[in-house]
């Protein structure tokens, strides 16, 4: 075997190594338990001493050789690899600013998460359920009789069957009270929560839209009456509004679900066309609660001799153009950037009563 011939043929081995992973299988196939310097250093002892001397002397300086090689040939390599990257990551500090305004939050999401600051602060929190429901959950589980009017009340949009026909099963959430329903049926009271979230019904002039947001609040316990749902909402209307105390007013009204029930209105002025809430002898309806209805409790398996509680459903939307003055509701989707920037919100202050809701 000649080593001159061995030698060359390991380094151009190293050389032409063109990655880490290709350089380690170049010094694996020359210094590893099997490689080649290795196998020719274990053929030595069948050598005669003088020969076995010089031998190994020539083997250990190609030994040597190579190992420098590699590491030269790693430093190389390691070297073209950052190169490439700083490259590849080059940034140009050249460019100008994007001359573009910087992105606001729009009041529905600020409004939710004021409503959601200032329910959590009392120990509700937040669950969500599908905007494509079943009857049962957005009608039935709620006690609304087969033939019940107010399902067309709620102007339904039912989605298409499979054959091609109005499928009288699956509709777009009219309310956020079938959450209230999965709730109950998937949890062990006390439950206290709300359920903010989009709700539909086929509706559309400057108070209504066909898409829109409500926030459900349940609370379901031994023990619930109606003056905790009384103490509940003032505490919130207080918060929300920014107002020492707000005059609220409970009208007996109707739901399927609650029973008795209640709409509930604050008191405003509206003197000179400005609305200003919380003075004044006005009246303005928010939103409507009651007593969760036996019939509701016992369809989500829950025992109404044992369990009862309260319940209440409130437009973001409104609660929104109250506080902050916005005239009209479609305005909230037209996507005008010039809207967004009027009434939008700095984005990253999240709302939370410690720090006051909004930014
Ligand atoms: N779901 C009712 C609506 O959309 C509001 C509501 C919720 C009333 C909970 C009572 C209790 O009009």
């Amino acid at each position: 075997m000649n080593v001159d011939v061995l030698k060359s043929e390991l380094l151009a081995e190293v050389s032409a190594a063109t990655d880490l992973a290709g350089l380690d299988a170049a010094r694996v196939a020359a210094l590893g338990k099997k490689g080649k310097v290795t196998a020719a250093m274990k053929g030595l002892s069948g050598l005669a001493p003088e020969e076995r001397k010089s031998a190994g002397q020539a083997l250990n300086s190609v030994k040597d050789a190579v190992a420098a090689a590699i590491e030269a040939r790693k430093a190389e390599l390691e070297e073209a690899a950052l190169e490439k990257q700083l490259q590849e990551d080059r940034l140009d500090m050249s460019l100008p600013v994007r001359p573009e305004s910087r992105g606001k939050l729009h009041p529905i999401s600020q409004t939710m998460d004021e409503v959601v600051a200032i329910f959590g602060a009392m120990g509700l929190s937040v669950r969500e359920g599908p905007n494509i429901e079943d009857d049962f959950h957005n009608f039935g589980a709620l006690n609304f009789a087969e033939e019940h009017p107010a399902r067309q009340m709620m102007d339904t949009f039912y989605l298409q069957g499979e054959d091609g026909r109005a499928d009288q099963n699956k509709v777009l959430r009219t309310h956020t009270s079938p959450v209230q329903v999965r709730t109950m049926q998937t949890e062990k009271p006390p439950i206290r929560i709300i359920a903010p979230g989009r709700t539909y019904r086929s509706d559309y002039d400057a108070t209504h839209t066909p898409m829109f947001h409500q926030v459900e609040g349940l609370v379901i316990d031994t023990d619930i009456t109606f003056g905790h749902l009384k103490g509940c909402l003032q505490e919130f209307c207080d918060a929300y509004f920014e107002v020492d105390h707000v005059p609220l007013r409970f009208r007996p009204s109707y739901f399927p679900f609650t029973e008795p029930s209640a709409e509930v209105d604050i008191g405003c002025s509206r003197k000179g066309g400005e609305l200003k809430i919380g003075e004044g002898d006005d009246w303005m309806e928010i939103l409507g609660c009651g007593m969760v209805h036996p019939n509701v409790l016992t369809n989500c398996g829950l025992d109404p001799e044992e369990y009862q509680g309260f319940a209440f459903g409130m437009g973001i939307e409104r609660i929104a153009m109250l506080k902050y003055g916005i005239p009209d509701l479609r305005t909230f989707y037209d996507a005008d950037i010039r809207w967004l920037k009027h009434y939008g919100f700095a984005p990253l202050e999240a709302a939370s009563l410690e720090r006051g809701l909004t930014p």
